[in-house]
């Protein structure tokens, strides 16, 4: 999604993790005057006081060159293309309308191609993606088709649309699943693959999980509440040791509009954003399942994370309740050293917030029928962040989210665990949750000490009386960004403390010599960017960072060009732009091989609004979403 679309441990951390995390968090915001206090973590004095403090300013100036970044980072750019380092090369996976299977049409520029061919093709707006192995030159990608460019998808540019377009809208989002292969040109894909699989927004589906069944899940054409159609807003995914996709549902409110002007949204579903007026999409004018006048609870039936097997191109997906109806971007799951399965989960709107799911059993690795269902029972939490007046860092609470706990009653309008789930966010309100600056992508580190999240712009900061600067949202109608980071009591993530910090704020440097609006210490003119949005990563503990943000390249956002890659080394701070992407395209999903040689990155929506790209084939070509495959002409591991 666009830069300004709203969707629209603490005391207790034993020695070793205590050091280890105060100095990355002294590295992270030790210049310009505003590193945060050691106070909130009750172990010394701020700014330039304590000895650790002093160090780690002396290493930030020596200018620390981290062991795990070997590249020579590119310059912003405004180019229409993908640039990346020496050495690296790019190329073509899938683009927007190629075919999945055999003997289908391929893309058709008009835009007067039908749904039926849209059905069998790669989606359109690639956002997140999985890569499941099969072999060493063999391999199964899952990748979300987030929403489409009307200007693009139809002739009339959305103008006119017909019964056929909005199911060619439709067959246009959800989940594309193909086969790929490792030809002597690199990695293709295999039309033929027995696995691939097109998921619309009218593909059977199945809700499970505390909420499944509830009375405000029944449509009149499913009295059950648990049989629903389709996904759509795939935003970014999370991907499961036993070998499932999880494709999460965000601005699933924008389908829905009401052909009776009568009709009143109610509260729960206004806070959602669920309006009458379906301007943009105008499904409900053709499919009377998204008419809320009709269908006044299918609006509940979507806006879950979405599990799916890869593997067999039959089964059935599932909507797992228990881990909230909210915006959500990714779901970052870990197994935790205990066993249990945590995902971490954003709610990407302005005030919105953060989220953890913790498992009630625990994972057995090579026991798929235990697994299988592991992400329909538990607990969700929700996240307050506490710090004193004016420091970046401070201790956390996660918040529990059950029925009949945290104020979450009847007397407050809750009457069961499923009204909780399926008003998710109206729980985190009572509970007291922090407002936060859109959160988006959620990146556990692999050592599982820390886990961060990328709270990527929020003009409404200061400015709405729920969203006042504080703690891990410090500035005011925020127009760069931040990455919040935390760690959780004894390096348990099922705990419910945690101590947290700013690994790194967006700014401009060039524009602001002081102050929050500078950034971060890590940030420079030579590698600055606005609005984090992508995260993950890699196997080594480089942190991939993905924006979506303001392409302007002038103002606040001048000299940060296209929206770009960079590559973060959160033990030494440093960050260097890896890639930067085509003309008004976000870069956002990212999977790589086992062997992490071979990188796939997202490029979505290049040209979106008719502005001037021609990317991937260029001349006078429509733009068109593409992953691409990133390697080393070396051969070596990517980023190294
Ligand atoms: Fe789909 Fe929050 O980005
Ligand atoms: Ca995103
Ligand atoms: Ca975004």
């Amino acid at each position: 999604m666009g830069y300004d679309n709203s969707h629209d441990r603490c005391s207790n951390l034993n020695q070793e993790q205590d050091s280890d995390f105060t100095r990355m968090a002294d590295k992270a915001v030790s210049r310009r005057g505003f590193m945060a206090g050691m106070g909130a973590l009750g172990i010394g004095a701020f700014i330039g006081m304590s000895p650790i403090a002093q160090s780690v300013q002396a290493a930030m100036s020596a200018s620390v060159k981290s062991k795990l970044i070997g590249f020579d980072p590119v310059p912003a750019s405004t180019a229409d293309t993908v640039v990346v380092p020496k050495g690296y090369k790019v190329d073509n996976l899938i683009s927007w309308g190629d075919p999945l299977f055999d003997g289908v049409p391929a893309f058709d520029p008009s835009g007067d191609a039908p749904a039926s061919s849209q059905a069998l093709q790669f989606g359109d707006n690639t956002d997140g993606m999985s890569l499941f192995p099969l072999s060493a030159d063999r391999a199964v990608m899952a990748v979300n088709n987030e929403y489409t460019n009307v200007e693009y998808l139809y002739a009339h540019q959305g103008k006119a649309i017909t019964a056929d377009d909005v199911l060619k809208a439709q067959n246009a989002h959800g989940v594309s699943i193909f086969e790929i292969k490792k030809s002597s040109t690199g990695w293709v894909v295999d039309r033929s693959g027995q696995r691939n699989r097109r998921i619309t927004a009218n593909t059977p589906m199945q809700l499970t999980g505390p909420a499944a069944g509830d009375a405000l899940l029944k449509t009149a054409a499913d009295e059950t509440g648990t049989d629903v159609l389709g996904t759509f807003n795939n935003c970014a995914n999370g991907q499961t040791p036993w070998g499932t996709y999880l494709t999460c549902e965000e601005n699933f409110h924008k389908y829905f509009g009401s052909n009776d002007d009568t009709y009143t949204v109610p509260a729960a579903q206004q806070r959602y954003g669920i309006k009458g007026a379906d301007k943009t999409y105008q499904w409900s004018k053709h499919d009377s399942r998204f008419d809320l006048s009709k269908n006044p609870n299918e609006p509940n039936r979507h806006g879950w994370v979405v599990e799916i097997d890869p593997m067999d191109p039959n089964s059935k997906p599932k909507k797992r309740t228990a881990l909230g109806r909210f915006k959500h971007e990714n779901a970052a799951l870990m197994v935790d050293g205990s066993g249990h399965v945590v995902v971490y989960l954003g709610d990407d709107e302005r005030g919105e917030h953060l989220y953890k799911f913790v498992s009630k059993d625990k994972y057995i690795a090579n026991n798929a029928v235990h697994n299988r269902n592991l992400l329909d029972e538990g607990t969700l939490y929700v996240a307050k962040f506490m710090a004193v007046d004016g420091e970046l860092k401070g201790q956390g609470q996660w918040l529990e989210l059950t029925f009949g706990k945290n104020g979450l009653t009847p007397e407050n309008g809750f009457n069961s665990q499923a009204e909780v789930l399926i008003h998710t966010r109206l729980a985190a309100t009572q509970v007291g949750a922090t407002t936060m600056d859109r959160p988006e992508w959620v990146a556990v580190h692999p050592n599982k000490q820390t886990a961060f999240c990328t709270l990527t712009n929020n003009k409404n900061r200061g400015k709405k009386d729920n969203q006042p600067v504080s703690g891990p949202n410090p500035r005011a109608n925020n127009v760069y960004g931040q990455i919040v980071r935390w760690a959780p009591a004894q390096g348990d993530h099922t705990r419910s403390d945690f101590v947290w910090d700013l690994y790194l704020i967006a700014g401009n440097p060039s524009l602001h010599s002081t102050g929050l609006l500078g950034g971060s210490a890590n940030i420079t003119p030579d590698n600055m960017f606005n609005s984090p949005d992508g995260l993950g990563f890699d196997e080594a503990g480089r942190l991939w960072i993905m924006t979506d943000g303001k392409y302007s390249n002038s103002d606040e956002f001048a000299g940060m060009g296209n929206n770009q890659m960079l590559c973060g080394d959160p033990e030494s701070g440093e960050v260097h732009r890896f890639l930067t992407g085509p003309i008004a395209a976000e870069v956002t999903g990212l999977t790589f091989t086992p062997d992490y040689k071979t990188m796939f990155v997202g490029i979505q929506h290049p040209g979106e609004k008719l502005k001037a790209s021609h990317f991937p084939e260029g001349g006078m070509s429509k733009p068109r979403s593409t992953v691409v495959v990133i390697t080393r002409e070396d051969g070596g591991v990517i980023g190294a």
